[in-house]
């Protein structure tokens, strides 16, 4: 299948890689900045400790990789990003600003608005809240000479899976107070999500903390595996080991790897959706079995990270998700990879046989399972590369987001604090992705019907915007004109802002699994797929709880200029845009659909 073998010449070291790879922005990768070496590499796996000091030179970029290549370690290509020329953000002031506040966590559940158990209505009932601590320590960045590679779980040795179901099992072990206990890090996850916490620390004790649909989603979860990953290492002595990453976006990788499936291992969870063990991702999941081949389903697959990746993520908020700051909820919308492939893939793992599709598809439940992590794993790697395609393609900067703060237990049972600005580069945490191909750099999507005036001709038939009475119900497929405020704009406009097309005010029951599509200028919508050009993006939810309210509101949001630009509608004034609900659409109302520009 669609592999690349295309040997690349990385531009900032000046030479050419045996490895096939697609990564094709490698040269844009920062150059890196410390100097490394393989300390003592394991026969058996795809990686050598890496022992680094501090110096910055293009030559030990190329010397780290022969090293790799004397070991024969195929496809592995091993960077460490750059630090050499960063602000120090730790000194960044918060000035008038109100980021979130870590929460107290005395305080977990204990609120009004948190007195409800989550996940109370489930046969288990749970308690999420973490044991208590008098102490917060401040977070240090890692001083070990150690750096770890996550590796590509479908490419695991069977002595690093060995391993790696052997640090699970110590986890699932230890004492049921411990805090690095199995269940206790899977609470975390369901305290930040289903309203075990307040603002209070922020001086808003009624509102909750929500880690999802904002900007918080990326750094809120790269902390949370942080730590995780120390954890898992630091039981089986193993300062190197890292979190394996389920690389659902390359052919190989589209499956559950097979040793979750193995029932006497700690890996293995019964709560899975029974038809997918063995089955191909759908990364579009639309909540039922889809008739769609597996070849499809793999094209369709990389079509949708092209999408999410590259269309609809040409700038931090559209990547990252809107600004969430104290005193407000999330409703400004997540970014392009949280709503899909992320939710997607949750909803597809999840038991069906479970009330709320526990344990990946529901927020309260996910981390019980342990895939969670592997498939977060993923989703901080789309962080990585996200950043490696230059242009805007950069971390926020705003002091409120830089600001905000998380606590979490690490291996040695301290509570620490950590901020978001302290985590925006993983090789200052200490860790880095194996290299891979990523072959979706390459699936632009196919346009069904290249040609303008589609909207114009649907006059008549399909209502203008201008003539359309919102809120509108999603309880059957919408088409609506919507007009353009700029057409025909020169190549460096387009460069400069990116044509946005918004769905506001989009009002969903947070209880259920929510999904719909949204497509430009297409004609039929009976017979669409995410692999043409047609398909914008999919708005996607996961079931979660809040306290005394069901209904959450949010904005969806799709990149529209190059996605125009291949349907030769650039000239067009007004686009025909369609909303296909797909899962737990039936009350959905949605406040309006416009364009902007970003
Ligand atoms: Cu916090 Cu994948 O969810």
């Amino acid at each position: 299948m669609a592999s690349l073998p295309t040997p690349i010449a990385a531009a900032a070291g000046g030479f050419t890689t045996p490895y096939s790879s697609s990564f094709t922005t490698i040269s844009s990768w920062p150059l890196f900045s410390k100097k490394c070496s393989i300390k003592s590499p394991k026969q058996t796996h795809h990686y050598g400790v890496i022992k680094c000091n501090a110096t910055d030179s293009e030559n030990n970029q190329k010397r780290v990789i022969e090293s790799l290549n004397n070991l024969d370690r195929r496809n592995v290509l091993l960077g460490l990003g750059g630090i050499a020329g960063a602000v120090n953000l730790t000194s960044v002031p918060s000035v008038g600003a109100s980021p979130v506040v870590a929460p107290d966590i005395s305080k977990c559940g204990t609120n009004p608005l948190t007195g409800f158990k989550a996940g109370a209505d489930t046969p288990e009932g749970t308690d999420c809240c973490p044991p208590d601590s008098t102490q917060i320590m401040d977070f240090q960045f890692p001083k070990d000479d150690v750096f770890r590679v996550r590796p590509a779980a479908h490419l695991l040795s069977p002595s690093y899976i060995a391993k790696f179901k052997l640090a699970i099992k110590r986890m699932k072990e230890l004492p049921a107070d411990d805090p690095r206990n199995f269940l206790q890090q899977a609470h975390i996850h369901c305290a930040y999500c289903n309203g075990a916490y307040t603002q209070s620390s922020s001086g808003f004790p009624d509102v909750e903390i929500q880690i999802h649909n904002s900007w918080l989603f990326f750094p809120f979860h790269r902390w949370y595996l942080y730590f995780y990953e120390r954890i898992l290492g630091s039981l089986i002595d193993d300062p190197t080991f890292g979190l394996p990453f389920w690389n659902w976006d390359t052919p190989a990788g589209m499956t559950i790897p097979n040793y979750f499936n193995d029932s006497s291992s700690a890996l293995f969870d019964s709560k899975r959706n029974q038809a997918n063990l063995t089955a191909v991702v759908d990364l579009g999941y639309n909540g039922k079995p889809s008739e769609t081949s597996d070849l499809e389903k793999v094209t369709n697959n990389l079509s949708i990270m092209y999408r999410q990746v590259v269309t609809n993520a040409t700038d931090p908020t559209l990547f990252f998700g809107g600004e969430y700051r104290a005193g407000s909820e999330p409703i400004r919308g997540g970014g392009s990879v949280e709503q899909s492939p992320h939710t997607p893939v949750h909803r597809w793992v999840g038991d069906p046989r479970e009330l709320n599709g526990e344990d990946l598809g529901n927020f309260y439940s996910a981390g019980r399972d342990t895939l969670f992590y592997c498939h977060h794993s993923n989703v901080d790697r789309m962080w990585s590369l996200w950043k490696t395609l230059g242009g805007k393609h950069q971390d926020i900067t705003d002091p409120d987001f830089l600001n905000t703060s998380f606590v979490f237990y690490d291996e040695k049972k301290n509570l620490v604090r950590v901020y978001v600005k302290d985590c925006l580069r993983t090789n200052q945490l200490g860790y880095d992705y194996q290299r891979v191909d990523v072959p979706w750099l390459k699936s632009r999507p196919v346009p069904r019907t290249r040609k303008s005036g589609i909207a114009k001709r649907s006059i008549g038939r399909v209502k203008k915007i201008s003539e359309t009475s919102f809120p509108v119900k999603l309880n059957k497929t919408i088409r609506v004109l919507v007009k353009r405020p700029k057409s025909s704009r020169t190549q460096e406009e387009k460069e400069n802002e990116q044509e946005v097309l918004v769905v506001q005010g989009i009002e969903y029951d947070s209880e259920q699994y929510v999904k719909f599509d949204v497509y430009v200028n297409d004609e039929d919508d009976d017979n669409t797929s995410p692999a043409q050009t047609e398909y914008a993006g999919s708005f996607a939810q996961l079931p979660h709880k809040h306290k005394g309210k069901m209904k959450s509101k949010t904005n969806f949001r799709a990149g529209l200029t190059e996605l125009l630009e291949d349907l030769e509608a650039d000239d067009d004034d007004m686009i025909l845009v369609t909303l296909i609900p797909r899962s737990g659409c039936g009350d959905i109302t949605i406040e309006g659909i416009n364009i902007i520009y970003v």
